[in-house]
């Protein structure tokens, strides 16, 4: 009913300003009064474990995936342990290389989806230790677990995740800065910074929520195209590919996510004319080369439009329209990033008349293999 979705249309316009709130709630409790340190309670490893891991494999399907990759980028980045993201119906099935050393992170909104589960139910038959960040009290995920972090997005109806995966994020960055802390490695003195970012989050987002209707606008006039393309570098590479799912699942065109480097392996034998391609901008160590990619792309006259931070100047001679965003730590970038891109799918799919909420042939949680 309407007031179900608070005043809005659909689900998933209500779930997309929800994200102030959301990720706001998923830090709550979890910051040190003095703001320089991560309290996670709820993770009780045994003794010496902590400092102990060798290897984290992060296990999930779809969007949880998507925030996996940025989760293993933040994890690598501030304790140097190795990461595999993988997609859980693959790595079930392929005799993954664990050791008492392992940590398992699955994530999963529903708690519920059928490869997720049995990726952790695997793990657990061998000895490896499970920790799980799912956004439902009491799903299978949280109860067979050995460690939970809840993120707390509230319910999500839309099948479209989108709070659940900022707050994923949002979780995500703190268990890499707590595991940090705990093993005192390199990142641990960026912690503080991160943490006072991470406060900044909700009010940030809140602020890229005024950008809908200029991306209303855009899609008003792209979504009648079948092909849209998404490039960045490093983090804005994970972004893409999260923004690409979202369009495709409800919008029905058909949008790839390429790492910007390599276009020119393949992919820029579809570039032609009037292709709207999506760039992602907010990797600063990143920028010149990405820039390269955006003109490699310009010379074969695509339509750019380029996500980048309020204050870029630069951009705006290389592309065709810019959507910026408040400038934040560029490491904390994928939480305010994908905001656009979800109210990009969302605008494409009310233009082409779609069922939002319900996109054909998708279920919310995928409990079957
Ligand atoms: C995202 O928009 C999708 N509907 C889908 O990819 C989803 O993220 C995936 O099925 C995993 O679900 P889970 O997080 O509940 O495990």
């Amino acid at each position: 009913s309407a007031a179900e979705k608070g005043g809005y249309d659909h689900f998933m316009l209500k779930e997309i300003h929800e994200q102030p709130k959301a990720i706001s709630d998923t830090l709550t409790g979890r910051i040190s009064e003095d703001g320089t340190k991560v309290v996670f309670d709820e993770v009780q490893f045994p003794a010496g474990f902590v400092k102990d891991i060798d290897r984290i494999h992060i296990l999930a399907c779809g969007t949880s995936w998507h925030a996996g990759m940025v989760g293993k980028h933040a994890i690598e980045k501030l304790t140097r342990i190795p990461v595999d993201c993988e997609i859980a119906s693959e790595y079930r099935y392929r005799d993954p290389i664990v050791s008492k050393n392992t940590l398992m992170v699955v994530i999963t909104q529903s708690g519920e989806t059928a490869d997720t589960l049995a990726a952790l139910r695997q793990a657990k038959e061998q000895g490896t230790r499970v920790l799980a960040i799912t956004n439902v009290v009491g799903s299978s995920a949280a109860r067979e677990a050995d460690d939970v972090i809840f993120t707390w997005a509230g319910p999500e109806i839309s099948v479209a995740s989108t709070k659940a995966y900022t707050t994923q994020l949002t979780a995500l960055y703190l268990f890499a800065g707590w595991l940090a802390q705990e093993r005192e490695s390199v990142g641990a003195s960026e912690v503080p910074a991160i943490l006072t970012a991470l406060r900044d989050m909700p009010a940030n987002a809140e602020k890229v929520l005024e950008t809908a209707p200029a991306i209303q606008a855009f899609a008003k006039e792209w979504s009648s195209r079948e092909h849209a393309f998404f490039i960045g570098r490093g983090l804005d590479y994970a972004v893409s590919l999260e923004g690409s799912l979202k369009l495709k699942e409800i919008s029905y065109m058909h949008a790839e996510a390429y790492a910007a480097g390599e276009l020119k392996h393949g992919t820029l034998a579809l570039i032609v004319e009037d292709i709207p391609v999506i760039a992602l901008v907010t990797q600063d160590d990143l920028y010149e080369k990405t820039l390269s990619n955006i003109q490699e792309v310009k010379a074969r006259d695509a339509f750019v439009l380029a996500l980048a931070w309020s204050g870029d100047q630069q951009i705006a001679k290389s592309v065709d329209q810019v959507i910026h965003i408040p400038k934040v730590n560029p490491f904390l970038a994928p939480i305010l990033a994908v905001i656009p891109l979800q109210l990009l799918a969302y605008y494409a799919s009310v233009a082409r008349g779609n069922d939002v909420d319900n996109p054909r042939n998708l279920a919310k949680s995928v409990t079957v293999e």
